[in-house]
């Protein structure tokens, strides 16, 4: 693949779920967040083994294919940890899902803990398709348990660039509001996180899941 070609479908990726025999290739994985590469290279595998998350480590469909017999050829382009999760309804999003005829406490969500893209790969489609494939799984979930939505914390940061809550911002992406901060004051935020849902009713119906 030439430097700036950009990934356009899932089916140009490899989602792989992590394993031991991929520990080398996770040195090389390069990304500004260091939290990021420490969970993957510290965490990731201890936490699918004691099953309380699932990390999937993406790879170019074609290149994996060609070298599936010599991993240490393989490049990692990114990956994303998801687990299950559900969002707390107090004061406004209560209101806001009473409206609608929901009155539960608290509603399912599958949640994004961790996503990172390589960054010799950043802007050239991965962190789309990675969104898509979460959105994809959740979707597919109702088909034998109910999830509603798409939970994670987007790191914040002071360049707009490295900032990812326009990154999901981009993808309708909600903030999940609380007691102690306004939305606008959660929106200027430049560093730590902030928590921010996805309602993906309208996708589940038109793949007619559930
Ligand atoms: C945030 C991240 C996942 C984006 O991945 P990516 O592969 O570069 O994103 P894509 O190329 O798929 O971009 C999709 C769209 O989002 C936009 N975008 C990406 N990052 C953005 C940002 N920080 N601010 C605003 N827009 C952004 C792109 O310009 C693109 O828009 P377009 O379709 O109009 O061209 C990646 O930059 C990353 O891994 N960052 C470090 C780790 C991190 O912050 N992860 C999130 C932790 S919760």
């Amino acid at each position: 693949m030439k430097l700036k070609e950009k990934y356009t479908s899932l089916k140009e990726l490899e989602f792989v779920k992590i394993k031991s025999k991929y520990n080398k290739l996770l040195n090389n994985f390069k990304t500004y967040q260091s939290e990021l590469k420490n969970f993957l290279i510290e965490d990731a595998l201890n936490g699918q083994d004691i099953c309380i998350s699932t990390t999937y480590l993406i790879f170019d469909k074609k290149e994996h294919y060609k070298n599936k017999n010599d991993i240490s050829k393989l490049s990692l382009l990114g990956y994303v940890t998801i687990t299950n999760d559900s969002i707390s309804l107090d004061s406004k999003l209560k209101e806001k899902f009473q409206e609608k005829g929901i009155i539960y406490k608290a509603l399912p969500a599958l949640k994004i803990g961790r996503l990172c893209v390589d960054e010799d790969y950043e802007r050239r489609g991965l962190g789309r398709l990675i969104l898509a494939f979460c959105i994809k799984r959740a979707a597919y979930l109702n088909k034998q348990i109910a999830c509603r939505f798409i939970t994670l914390d987007a790191k914040r940061n002071n360049e707009r660039s490295k900032d990812s809550y326009h990154f999901y911002h981009k993808f309708n992406f909600q903030i999940l509001i609380n007691k102690n901060k306004t939305k606008e004051e959660l929106i200027r935020q430049k560093s730590g996180t902030t928590a921010l849902y996805l309602d993906i009713y309208h996708i589940i119906k038109k793949l007619s899941i559930c």
